[in-house]
This record gives C-alpha cells, structure tokens and sequence, in this order.
C-alpha cells in the first residue's frame, strides 16, 4: 500500500467516497455471478480484457468506443465459434492501480519511488508527481464513472448491434494477411446472420441482437479505496464492493493471511485470483476455502498466467487438486503476464507467438485433464499501438518505439487482439468437435 504524506487529507477522500453513489449494484455483480456460474459448469465462456493500467490523460471517448468495438467483434467470433454464450468482462472503469515488482524506478543516477498507477502517482519522472495524492481517488471515481456511462449507452443504446458488429468483423478479415484462414468462419457466421434475418429475426425487431450484458472489473489493489467503495447491500444484507461487478487478486498480493484476501473474503462479488508459478497447489486449496467456503459456482476465477513455457509444468497439478477436493471454480488463461520480455530496443513487450502459445497450452492441459478451459483474459487496446511484437501484421522489436502508448505493460493492439480471438476460435471449435463424442461415450 502506498504512504500517503498526509493521512488526515487521505481520510478526508475515503469519507468523501463513502458517501458518493455506487459505480455498480449488487444485483448486477449477482448477475455476474450466475453467468460465471455457467461457465464454471461448461455452458458458457469467459472474454475478460482492457487495458493494463487506464490513465487520466488518455480518457478520452474514442478510445473507450475503440476499446468496446473490438472486444464485441472478439466476442462474436468466439460466441460462434464456441456455440456458446461470451461472458464479457472489461478490464476497464477502475482498472488504475499498479503492483510494482520495485518500490523506485532508477533512471540515469536518479532514483524515484515506482508509478503506481493514475489512482496513487503520477507517470512523470520527477520528485513531486511521484507522491501520492489521495485526490487521485476522488479522479479515478470520477472517470470510471463516465467510463461506465458511455459502455452502458454503447451495450443498451443501439452501438452492440450484432450486424454491425459483424461487418466490422468482416472489415478486419478482408484487411487481414491471415484473409484466407479466417474467411471460412466469417462466411459461415455471415450465413447464419442471413438465414436468420430471412427467417425474421433482425436486430431491428429483437433487442437480444441490438443490446448485451457487459461487465466491468479490475485489480482491488489500492484497499482504502475499495474499503470505501464498499456498500451494504440492502437486498440482501450482504457487503459488495461497488467500484466495479468483479475484483481480481493479483499475483503479487495473494497471501492467504494479508489484507488483500481478507478484503475480498468479505465481498460478495466475483473474485478473480491470479495463479502463477509461485502458487502451490495447498497454497492454491487454501485460498478456495478462504474466498469461496461455501463452494459457490461463480463466485471464483482462477486466472492462470503461467507463461508459455511453464504452463505444462504447473496447471496440471493445480487442476487435479481442484478437482479432488471437488471445488467449482472458473479457469481463465491469462497470457499477458508470464510472458514479458525486454526487446532487443530495450522495450518491456510479449511476443504474440508466445502468448497465443500459452493459450494453446491452457487448452491442451484441460483437454487432458478433462475439465473446461473456461475464458482468457487479456492486456488489450482498439488502437494501432505498437507494444506487443509479432502478429499477422508483424511488429517488429524497431517498430516498438512508434506507438508505444501503454502506462504500465504492452497491450495487444486492435489487430493483435481479433486475430487472437479467430485464433482461439480454432480451438474452442475443436472443443466442440470431441464435446458430442464424449457425450456418446458417456
Ligand atoms: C495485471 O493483471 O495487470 C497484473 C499485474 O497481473 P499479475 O498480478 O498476474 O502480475
Ligand atoms: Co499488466
């Protein structure tokens, strides 16, 4: 947690945020919940992705627009691919708090404490942005608010419609190197799109193609803030932190006897709970029981971010723990953050083969293992940025340095994003094929 200089104003802010309204209410995080339910039970798949670290200079409503444009043509390619639902979860309208892995950043022979995100500190490398300021709080507050405005305007308000959605899909295929391997899926969908108007559901006359649920989530890192964002519920009785439908548990702050579970215990929203090459599988059997004592569907992601290389080594046991204490989670990929490397032009960034590999090998360990690799969970922006090399388009390590936008880690960019969705559209298709087999057998 951060040191604020001065605790008195520090109080002064959580006050403030306690009586301001709610960003989200209980019933949504509920909702949420049931359809994490579903995907816990097979039925439906997880989309989770956004920024690593949103930031105050960069609110601005067309990067909220190009965000939400890509992740719904993301979800359509996997709804269809999977023949299931997409759960979708943003990254987004919250997401502002940093774990650092070093407390200072040292640039020349100066030294000064670490960004912690736009919530706590500022980018700039100078003495004074780098304390933090408790007002950045009320800020954060302020922006997830109208950052939730315009997606819940977008989701209900006309701008989801699936034909539209589709055509956009279609703009990128056309545009695409990779044209030939995702032309077949995108014809099959713009088929079932026209037999489905001829037959007289169009998304004029059914609001379920013009609209959808959208959700939103991030890291509840900075607790005081969270602490005062928490509101009793008065349905139920029950507490639910309203910053946002569903908090994570980073890798970093996941100790069984800290603050940051102890906080999370007592909320009723989803929890997401990062597991990485640290996590041992009694380590990993504590924490269920501590998060999720009643064993409720729903209420647990587990977000694997393993990298690619380490996935094999790790995930199979953790599944096999899981499955003989007989715990009802949600397993998602995230294959952001075990694969960061520092380019040969000194930029942090993730090859796109390396995490379309994680990705792979996710899938792969589930299918032997027989369980349900339920979602993925990624860095991701609808801009032309270059911060993740490789991709259909190739960036290459020198193209690094022409758009690299991100506050804090590299985000696949709008291209790298949809690509990764046709790509994982092959394999929730090859899910599917053996899915009816296994059903005969059974
Ligand atoms: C993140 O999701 O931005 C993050 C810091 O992840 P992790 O806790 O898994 O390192
Ligand atoms: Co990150």
């Amino acid at each position: 947690m951060p040191t604020y200089p001065d605790p008195n104003a520090l109080e002064t802010v959580e006050k403030r945020l306690s009586s301001f309204p709610p960003l989200v209410f209980a019933g949504e995080a509920r909702a949420l919940k049931r359809q994490l339910a579903q995907v816990a039970e097979g039925k439906s798949f997880l989309l989770q992705g956004g920024d690593c670290a949103e930031s105050f200079a960069e609110h601005h409503a067309d990067n909220i627009r190009d965000f939400f444009r890509v992740f719904l043509q993301m979800s359509v390619v996997l709804t269809f691919a999977a023949s299931k639902p997409v759960v979708k979860v943003g990254r987004i309208a919250g997401q502002f708090a940093k774990p650092r892995s070093s407390d200072v950043e040292e640039q020349g022979d100066v030294t000064l404490p670490s960004y912690r995100g736009d919530i706590i500190n500022s980018t700039e490398f100078t003495p004074e942005a780098r304390i933090p300021d408790p007002e950045r709080q009320i800020m954060a507050y302020r922006q997830s608010a109208a950052t939730l405005n315009l997606l819940r305007a977008f989701a209900q308000g006309g701008y989801a419609n699936l034909e539209h959605v589709h055509e956009w899909m279609l703009g990128f295929v056309e545009k695409s190197p990779q044209v030939e391997r995702y032309r077949e899926l995108a014809g099959r969908l713009t088929e079932t799109l026209r037999f489905m108007k001829a037959i007289g559901f169009s998304a004029e006359e059914y609001a379920r193609l013009r609209e959808t649920d959208f959700y939103t989530s991030h890291e509840a890192l900075l607790l005081g803030y969270e602490q005062a964002m928490t509101r009793v519920d008065s349905t139920s009785g029950d507490y639910y932190d309203t910053s946002g439908h569903m908090i994570w548990i980073g890798d970093r702050t996941r100790q069984p006897d800290h603050a940051h579970i102890e906080f999370c215990r007592g909320v009723k929203n989803p929890i997401g709970l990062k597991c990485g090459p640290s996590t041992t599988t009694d380590g990993l059997l504590e924490l269920i029981d501590i998060l999720n004592p009643e064993n409720e569907p729903g209420r647990l992601t587990l977000i694997a971010r393993f990298g690619a290389d380490k996935v094999q080594e790790h995930l199979p046991e953790l599944i096999r723990a899981v499955e003989r204490e007989g715990k009802v989670v949600v397993w998602s990929c995230d294959p952001m953050h075990g694969n960061t490397v520092t380019s040969s032009t000194g930029y942090k960034t993730r090859p796109f083969d390396r995490v379309l590999r994680e990705v792979q090998q996710f899938f792969a360990v589930h299918r032997a293992e027989g369980t349900y690799p339920g979602g993925v969970h990624f860095e991701m922006t609808g801009k032309d940025v270059t911060e993740c090399t490789g991709g259909a388009r190739a960036v290459s390590d020198e193209d690094l340095a022409s758009r690299y936008h991100t506050h804090c880690d590299p985000r696949l960019n709008a291209n790298q994003s949809l690509e990764l969705a046709f790509l994982i559209a092959e394999l929730l298709q090859e899910g599917r094929e053996e899915a009816p087999k296994m059903a005969v057998g059974a």
